[in-house]
């Protein structure tokens, strides 16, 4: 809800209040609930501004910066006008939240050069998240360069520690909390996408709550915190204005990327309000709500070394395991027998496919198997036949030699011939094997950013633009198909994607000891069912450490389920763990997929991790908890569960686990599991520890009410 008095609007969501000056472009509160009818006045004249420009005595970091054409920097943006408009706007060329929110609109005019900034404020009530855009409009009769344009800023007073998702290949999203003093600390990328290294989700942690900031954008972003000497923290978020300099000619405009801000009272409330935020409003299509098929991938259990055999066999392992949808991973087209070429050629290898794609497609399908594909589209192999037909398609600087990543080079995206080109192919292979499942791959990061005509400050963002009308026309022409983006991972997991792809491969690490902790990381801002998570072999081949079968299910069971092995391999016995582990997963996956998320522990900093999945009527959970290591002469970890019903008693079972004798059964109050610390006894008996090297000890309980 948005109610005006005067200046002072008031966004309302069911537990946050924002309110706003809006001729004095201040914030003269947000956070829990206002629920007394207002007095605000005293609150004018805030430090707190809802943006900031250069020219005035405010030497923070922007959150505005044009080039005039005179050559200066200096705006002077005054109050226009605000409008609340009913239906929220659109922000051309780039994925955004949709859905009925009420949205704020407020504009500023620069007296001098009559350039606009608008900025935007949409509430969505369902789950108390408020989505934040901005735009400049040159209204004046120059050509003037944007500099910088966050898309939000929020001004907050005291202090804050400010929490980053970090990592690389492998490592992603990893949990640092940082105090940053006085100071400027920003999270940020520059390498064309989101990046393994640093998620543009942030948080601000402080005394009434925690704030969450997100950013629905999949190239080079800027999270910027600012603690000036005055007590002010100021946070923002949008574009990176690295190498950034955007040409408006008069009666153009820029639109900066929408950015997402939440208020909790702790961390755990507020990534179920992201989770909703993201669940209803940026997962769009046919399998927004859908139940996710149990897959297996055969990258892992084969690499480039396959043959129609090969999979086939793979294939009628996993059938009779009760997996549902085969995917077929990297090197089923042109001569791709290594990562060294035929990127580009998305045309089938009819040897390795025993006859050609749809062949291979249809031989799955009739052992009851969906087929799903993997595609690069956005890369190009020197030694490949797309290359030497078009050398001009690839992202080079001309007289330069290309900077290499695992051997390929980009393709100009930036550039509308490209873009139909793969528009074109892609939509080929996805039509000609009739895949019910895309994962669409990006293996490298951008360097030599260069396109015949683009301004070098424009080419990243014209890159992405180029990159979302490719996958917007993509997905639209393929509503039913189930798309998985990834990055070498998790390497542009993000909001900007998640408007197409409905789930994200999380990590190329699937050892289940570090994937407690990437899943955990992410779980902070993205839900569950957005989160690829695979059982695969061991020694696992990343870390070579091992973990039991069910240690490894369990794990898995925390996002959407796959495997990713050679199940041919499997022992009978081997096949019958798993068969039961899909059975039972399938029985209970709308609530592990859909659930309300919790937090076990803190996978980062306790010998406990682990998720939890409630059920919005709170009558069923399931728990996993995962513990670190056998420490000797302490007691075994204790666990204080989540999101139940206080007053209900609740029957608490374990899952059957093959590597555990005992099963454990009992019953307790909602109040005693989530206060009274549960002692994980018998948690270090697993029989299978002792042959598994580095391995991690999980036991996955059903949470049942059985009395009121
Ligand atoms: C990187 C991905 O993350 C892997 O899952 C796999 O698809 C390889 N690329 C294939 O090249």
């Amino acid at each position: 809800m948005i109610r005006k008095k005067g200046q002072v609007v008031r966004l309302e969501t069911p537990n946050t209040t924002l309110v706003i000056k809006a001729d004095k472009a201040e914030y003269l509160y947000y956070g829990k609930k206002l629920t007394s009818a207002g007095g605000f006045e005293a609150f004018y004249d805030s430090p707190r501004k809802i943006f900031s420009q250069f020219g005035g005595c405010d030497y923070t970091e922007y959150s505005v910066l044009l080039e005039n054409a005179d050559g200066g920097f200096s705006t002077a943006f005054e109050y226009s006008k605000s409008k609340i408009l009913t239906e929220k706007p659109e922000i051309a060329g780039l994925p955004s939240s949709y859905g009925e929110g009420k949205t704020l609109e407020l504009k500023y005019i620069d007296p001098s050069t009559k350039v606009c900034l608008y900025l935007y404020y949409t509430v969505f009530e369902d789950s108390d998240v408020i989505a934040v855009s901005s735009r400049i409009v040159n209204n004046s009769k120059k050509e003037i360069f944007v500099r910088r344009l966050s898309s939000l800023q929020m001004d907050l007073m005291g202090e804050y520690a400010f929490v980053t998702f970090e990592g690389m290949w492998g490592r992603e999203r990893q949990k640092i909390s940082r105090n940053v003093g006085k100071g400027v600390f920003y999270n940020d990328s520059k390498k064309g996408m989101t990046s393994h290294e640093r998620n543009p989700f942030v948080m601000a942690e402080g005394k009434e709550g925690v704030f969450g900031f997100n950013l629905v954008y999949s190239g080079n972003h800027k999270e910027l915190f600012e603690c000036d000497g005055y007590g002010r923290a100021r946070v923002l978020t949008g574009i990176n204005d690295f190498m950034f300099r955007w040409k408006l000619l008069p009666g153009e405009e820029f639109a900066a990327p929408e950015a997402v801000v939440c208020f909790a009272p702790d961390e755990d409330a507020l990534s179920c309000r992201m989770h909703a935020f993201v669940s209803e409003h940026i997962i769009r299509g046919k399998w927004k709500k859908r139940e996710r098929p149990v897959l297996i991938n055969n990258w892992e259990g084969t690499y480039f070394d396959f043959n129609e055999e090969k999979i086939l066999n793979i294939a009628r392992a996993a059938k009779k395991a009760g997996v549902e949808l085969f995917v077929l991973d990297d090197g089923w087209f042109g001569k791709r027998d290594n990562d060294l070429c035929a990127l580009g050629d998305w045309f089938d290898n009819v040897e390795k496919t025993g006859g050609g794609l749809k062949n291979l497609a249809d031989k799955i399908r009739a052992l009851g198997l969906d087929f799903g594909i993997w595609v690069e589209p956005e890369m190009i192999s020197e030694d490949s036949d797309l290359y030497r037909s078009h050398p001009n398609f690839a992202m080079k600087i001309p007289g330069r030699e290309p900077t290499r990543m695992r051997n390929q080079l980009m393709l100009n995206m930036a550039d509308e011939k490209v873009q139909n080109y793969v528009v074109r192919v892609i939509s080929d292979v996805i039509s000609r094997c009739g895949a019910s499942y895309v994962k669409w791959d990006f293996n490298r990061s951008m360097s030599d950013c260069y396109g015949k005509g683009i301004a070098q400050g424009e080419y990243f963002h014209r890159y992405m633009l180029g990159y979302y009308r490719v996958v917007g026309k993509i997905t639209k022409k393929f509503p039913f198909v189930l798309f998985e983006g990834c990055a070498g991972g998790g390497g542009r997991f993000d909001l900007g994607n998640l408007c197409y792809f409905q789930q994200y491969w999380t990590s190329d690490d699937t050892d289940a000891r570090e994937r407690v902790k990437i899943q955990d990381g992410t779980s902070y801002a993205y839900p569950q069912v957005t989160m690829g998570s695979h059982v695969s072999a061991c020694p696992n081949h990343q870390t070579g450490n091992s973990n039991p079968l069910e240690t490894r299910f369990n794990v898995a069971c925390g996002g959407v389920l796959g495997y990713e092995l050679d199940m041919s391999k499997f022992s009978e016995e081997e096949i019958g763990v798993v068969a039961e582990q899909v059975a039972f997963y399938k029985q209970n996956r709308k609530l592990l997929q859909f659930g309300e998320y919790h937090r076990l522990g803190d996978a980062f900093d306790s010998a406990l991790g682990g998720y939890m999945a409630v059920s919005k009527d709170r009558s069923q959970a399931i728990a996993v908890v995962a513990v670190n290591a056998r420490v000797i002469g302490v007691a075994e970890p204790t666990v204080l569960f989540k999101g139940l019903l206080p007053s209900a008693v609740y029957e608490v079972t374990s899952r059957k686990q093959s590597n555990y004798e005992k099963d454990i059964s009992f019953t307790a109050g909602g109040d005693m599991l989530m206060n009274g610390g549960y002692m994980l006894r018998g948690i270090f008996d697993d029989k299978e520890a002792s042959a598994n090297s580095g391995c991690i000890y999980t036991r996955m309980f059903m949470i049942k009410k059985c009395k009121n």
